[in-house]
């Protein structure tokens, strides 16, 4: 950081000093920011005329955390944890005035301070175990001396933030702030100079906990994390700090935070952290201004366009849903509606928010009152015929800087948008299932998109919340195409005698939530059998799968009572099937046996080889885009970092 460009200003309000830290994007406690604040202490507590100080922050938020971008390196004095202890030692007593969001390390240098106020909107939290470590200055040993044990157990352990309202129930912040942030402050601090203060967060006592509170925190924490060892690292940390005095627990979470800040989940974490925040913004569309989205329109009503009207409603957009005919509008408006009920059931959504929602969704079959929309977005049958028949439309009565924007899954977009006038403005933009919820968004310029049709397709991503990925036009894109690899991969393990339940625990051992198979029988086998099917009647050469065997034996899934396995009514869980073993014996060859890590290996390495070939094909930009596909579209266990990054590293299947 440059001198001239100081990341720290003092001013004052009588005796008390305002620091405000003015450090962009987020105020992170790179190095530059340690020294300051470790200097800033120094110069007050050398000002005899300061009796208290305010810790305010400039810009978008509070202090967001260490700065991540400094992980991969060596750690460099002052250390945080003592840049923490200096400010709870000061002589005048700092007060922390928190907006936006103090996470992380900001919340342990908020911790330091002897008392917390925020704004109402303002969110505090102990992120670190998403990012493969454990808090690394005092949140594991301070925060159940400040707030209690079971909610530093919730704080750390999940890695989410709360806000103020919940902050301020726990303990966590002691006043929230309404207005003006830096005078509501102030005033704050008047108020408590005039009464003795607190002790010290770190001269807190710290009640005891039963080992069974431990062995059921550990047994509920193991069984929602699976493969991640930070939350468990981190709730031994905090035991250390009901068990030892102070100091020994801090060595101990330093330990701890050290040795898995250097460890394979944290680095890929990390990849992923920084990949997410890079894709809504690509580089090369730096210079493309997005048109404006005021409000969009959705062409047909099915599963996906219904779930693409929930996201731009949750969106706050004005949507118009078109289908074929009122039948299948009322349906199509029912199938929305289910979304917004469930978020009601869920504790999502308020009723009054779900009835917003619905009020803001216009159905009609006349394509006339699309005369003015920025964007449409088609979900019709994946058929050729019926979408070109749809873009004719839309052509006519759309105006000529109107997005035209296809969801296919397989269908060439260059095929849809033939003869759709002013191709400039067509695009894929491919949503998974459910729309709503998943958070990919695949987008697909045909060779014509212009550059700020593309950037309108980020732009609505950004919107959504979700994560936006470019993809070259293949079939499949870059998701879809990877799936038929590993689908495949897996299939020719089974054909080697390697049992199909052994596949799937492999997979699910490795992070997956579940394994091809049970996936597949989950979505139904018959849609990409049918697409083989259609290939070969096209007279390509597409050679017999074993999902072909189970289908033309009605095997289709789930929904069939059977696919790979067998569902006894009433039953989802998969059961092992006699009936496929004898309707593939003629397909296997007996006598296999791979350890589950040689078949995770094997199938991420074949995930990995397919990425490399759209990379090779431009298909895919980079290989994080690939990662974050696969993290957001397909279930890749993120704290393996997405099958590039893990077979890049070390080797699949390492744990
Ligand atoms: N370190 C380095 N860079 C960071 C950062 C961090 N902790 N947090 C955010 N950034 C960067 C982002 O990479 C992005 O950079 P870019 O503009 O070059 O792409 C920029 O700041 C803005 O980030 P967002 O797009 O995420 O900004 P939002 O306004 O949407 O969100 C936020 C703000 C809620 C603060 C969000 O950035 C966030 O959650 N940050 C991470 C917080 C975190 O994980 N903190 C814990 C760090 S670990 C730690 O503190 C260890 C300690 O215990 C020792
Ligand atoms: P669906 O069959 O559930 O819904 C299609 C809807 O389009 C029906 O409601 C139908 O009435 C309506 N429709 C048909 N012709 C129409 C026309 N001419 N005008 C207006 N409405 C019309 O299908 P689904 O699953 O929603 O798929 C839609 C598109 O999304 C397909 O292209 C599919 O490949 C793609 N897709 C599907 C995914 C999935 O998981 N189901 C995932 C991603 C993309």
């Amino acid at each position: 950081m440059p001198a001239e460009t100081p990341v720290i200003s003092i001013t004052r309000d009588g005796s008390i000093a305002i620091v405000t830290i003015d450090n962009p994007p987020v105020n992170a406690l790179g190095l530059s920011l340690r020294q300051a604040l470790w200097q800033t202490a120094e110069t007050l507590d050398a000002d005899p005329g300061v009796a208290a100080v305010v810790l305010v922050c400039a810009g978008r938020t509070f202090i967001a955390g260490a700065d991540v971008g400094e992980f991969g390196a060596p750690p460099v004095p002052p250390h945080l944890p003592d840049v923490v202890a200096r400010i709870e030692a000061a002589r005048a007593p700092w007060f922390a005035a928190i907006h936006g969001s103090a996470l992380g390390g900001g919340f342990e240098v908020a911790m330091g301070c002897r008392f917390r106020v925020a704004v109402a909107s303002a969110s505090v939290g102990l992120p670190e175990v998403t990012l493969g470590i454990v808090p690394g200055a005092s949140g594991t040993v301070r925060t159940p001396r400040l707030a209690g044990v079971p909610a530093a157990v919730q704080l750390v352990t999940t890695g989410r933030p709360v806000k103020a309202a919940e902050a301020l129930s726990l303990g966590l912040i002691d006043a929230i702030i309404q207005g003006e942030l830096r005078e509501g402050a102030i005033a704050f601090v008047r108020a408590a100079l005039t009464k003795p203060l607190p002790p010290a967060i770190s001269a807190r006592p710290v009640a005891a906990q039963t080992t069974t509170f431990w062995a059921e925190q550990e047994a509920a924490i193991a069984r929602r994390v699976k493969g991640e060892t930070a939350p468990l690292r981190a709730l031994a940390a905090i035991r250390k700090a009901t068990e030892a005095p102070f100091a020994e627990a801090m060595a101990h979470e330093r330990e701890t935070f050290l040795e898995l800040r250097a460890s394979d989940q944290a680095a890929a974490l990390r990849h992923v952290f920084f990949a997410e925040r890079a894709a809504p913004r690509p580089a090369h569309l730096k210079s493309a201004a997005p048109l404006p989205l005021r409000n969009a329109a959705v062409i047909g009503g099915g599963t996906m366009g219904a779930g693409i009207v929930a996201a731009l409603r949750d969106a706050g957009l004005p949507v118009t849903l078109i289908e074929r005919d009122d039948a299948a509008l009322d349906r199509g408006l029912t199938n929305v509606r289910a979304i917004f009920d469930g978020g009601v059931k869920r504790g999502k959504l308020t009723e009054a928010q779900a009835a917003d929602r619905m009020a803001g969704v216009t159905t009609t079959c006349d394509y006339a009152a699309l005369a003015d929309v920025d964007l449409v977005i088609e979900a019709v049958f994946e058929e050729i015929g019926v979408k070109r028949a749809v873009f004719a439309e839309l052509g006519r009565v759309c105006r000529p800087d109107t997005v035209l924007a296809t969801n296919t899954s397989y269908l060439d977009p260059r095929c849809i948008a033939e003869g759709v006038a002013m191709p400039g403005r067509f695009i894929g933009l491919h949503f998974f299932s459910p729309a709503h919820v998943m958070k990919l968004l695949e987008i697909v310029p045909i060779p014509e998109t212009a550059p700020e049709t593309l950037a309108t397709g980020f732009a609505l991503g950004r919107a959504l919340g979700k994560i936006p990925v470019q993809a070259g036009i293949c079939e499949g894109f870059i998701g879809n195409r990877i799936l038929k690899r590993y689908r495949a991969a897996a299939e020719s393990l089974v054909r080697q005698g390697i049992a199909i339940e052994a596949v799937d625990a492999a997979m699910r051992g490795y992070g997956f939530a579940m394994g091809p198979f049970e996936a597949q029988d989950l979505g139904g086998l018959d849609i990409a059998h049918l697409q083989r099917e259609a290939a070969r009647a096209a007279g390509q050469a597409v050679p017999e799968t074993l999902g072909d065997i189970l289908v033309r034996a009605g095997r289709k899934g789930q929904k069939t009572g059977g696919g790979w396995y067998d569902y006894p009514p009433g039953e989802r869980r998969p059961q092992p099937s006699a009936t496929t073993g004898t309707l593939l014996s003629g397909a296997i060859r007996a006598g296999a046996a791979l350890t589950p890590e040689a078949i995770a290996k094997r199938l991420v390495d074949e995930m990995a080889a397919e990425g490399a070939a759209l990379l090779a094909e431009g298909i895919a930009r980079n290989a994080a885009d690939i990662d974050l596909v696969e993290i957001h579209g397909y279930g890749f266990p993120r704290w393996r970092g997405g099958p590039m990054f893990a077979t890049r590293r070390k080797g699949a299947a390492k744990p």
